[in-house]
């Protein structure tokens, strides 16, 4: 690459996750010591492209951040480029402002531009890809949810985190003789719920890939009352629905790539478990509790393998790739085959066997 690829521009894009700045730091390392590359973080995921903020990466910028979370370069889930929220007299108007943003990359002598984000930032990549800019994506988000890839980075986190929660929510679930329904991130995903439902031996977990009939889990709950387990841990996906019911949402915003903010299940879950069974019942909302904090040793080493093979996509000018994680190697597929569908939890899920197999109901 030496020589021929000489601006290479980051930015990190939609929800932040741990993880990120080791991504930034594997890309930018390298680009700068091996060849001899100028790195341009752009500030703000897209945002700061459409608005032209974006500045030079020194080595000390770059330094010592593996193990801190957010990420250095700042992000927004409220920037595409191609529906840009503007404020006008008429109120919010969504434009198209990519050819600003294209404009920008010029401007800034742009080579190529690694675009680390989940699948709203994936989109983008493959839009601005047709356009003729040399991008290429590294999967994130603790959703889990892109296509083409086993895993993204910050799942693993997300899940550390979660099921942390869940072990403490034990005790104080057995001490108090209730039910405790704890929250969780995930979208229209329910990767995390699973996940640490499983780790944290919840007795019920509600996916969204599973909609949930309400008996069910009051039978759950009452047959473990009377057998003696005198507490219930309920692990709940954002994005589960009840078989007669549809979503809980917290909000609609315009301005969001994706305007729906999920939240509430678990406060209606309680509420109707508590309702319909007589038992004492608490709710937990872990929230944004789960992208915070340094991302575990496993978040570190992939998000550090993806961003060496992000740089090496570019040094090879395979632009419209995103890495991708397959059994354990890393390796690149089109951006294109990973936006394709949203990759949910497959209902023939091993995991979803072994834990059916361990007694927990998934409501169903
Ligand atoms: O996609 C990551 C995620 O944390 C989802 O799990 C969640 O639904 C959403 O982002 C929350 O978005 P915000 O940070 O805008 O509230």
């Amino acid at each position: 690459m030496k020589g021929s690829l000489k601006r290479i521009g980051i930015l990190t894009g939609g929800g932040d996750c741990p993880g990120l700045n080791a991504v930034i730091r594997s890309i930018a390392k390298p680009a700068m010591t091996y060849f001899g590359a100028t790195v341009i973080g752009v500030m703000d995921g897209f945002e700061g492209l459409v608005e032209g903020r974006m500045r030079e990466l020194a080595p000390k910028d770059i330094g010592g951040i593996v193990n801190l979370g957010g990420t250095i370069l700042g992000t927004s889930n409220k920037g595409n480029p191609f529906q840009y929220p503007v404020e006008t007299p008429k109120g919010i108007e969504v434009l198209d402002y990519s050819r600003q943003a294209i404009q920008n990359y010029r401007d800034w002598g742009l080579d190529a531009l690694i675009a680390i984000g989940g699948d709203g930032t994936m989109h983008i990549v493959d839009r601005f890809t047709e356009l003729g800019l040399n991008l290429v994506g590294v999967p994130k988000t603790i959703d889990n949810d892109l296509s083409s890839t086993d895993v993204t980075f910050g799942y693993d986190s997300a899940v550390y985190v979660a099921t942390e929660a869940i072990d403490r929510l034990h005790t104080t679930a057995s001490a108090h003789h209730r039910v405790m329904v704890v929250e969780v991130m995930g979208r229209y995903a329910g990767w995390i719920a699973l996940g640490s439902g499983v780790a944290g031996g919840a007795d019920a977990i509600l996916i969204p890939e599973i909609p949930f009939k309400w008996e069910k889990v009051y039978e759950h709950v009452l047959l473990r009352s009377k057998q003696g387990n005198k507490f219930s841990i309920i692990c709940v996906a954002e994005g589960a629905k009840p078989a007669d019911g549809g979503l809980v949402v917290k909000e609609t915003d315009k301005k969001r790539t994706d305007p729906v903010r999920l939240g509430g299940i678990a406060e209606l879950v309680g509420r109707k478990i508590s309702e319909s069974t007589g038992l004492e019942t608490r709710e937990v909302v872990l929230g944004h509790v789960l992208r915070g904090g340094s991302p575990t040793p496993y978040d570190r080493i992939l998000a550090t393998k993806y961003g060496s093979m992000a740089l090496q996509l570019v040094s090879e000018k395979k632009f419209g790739y995103m890495v991708s994680l397959r059994g354990t190697e890393v390796s690149a597929v089109p951006v294109k085959e990973a936006i394709m569908q949203l990759r949910t939890v497959p209902l023939d899920s091993q995991l979803i066997m072994s834990a059916r197999a361990v007694g927990t109901c998934f409501g169903d």
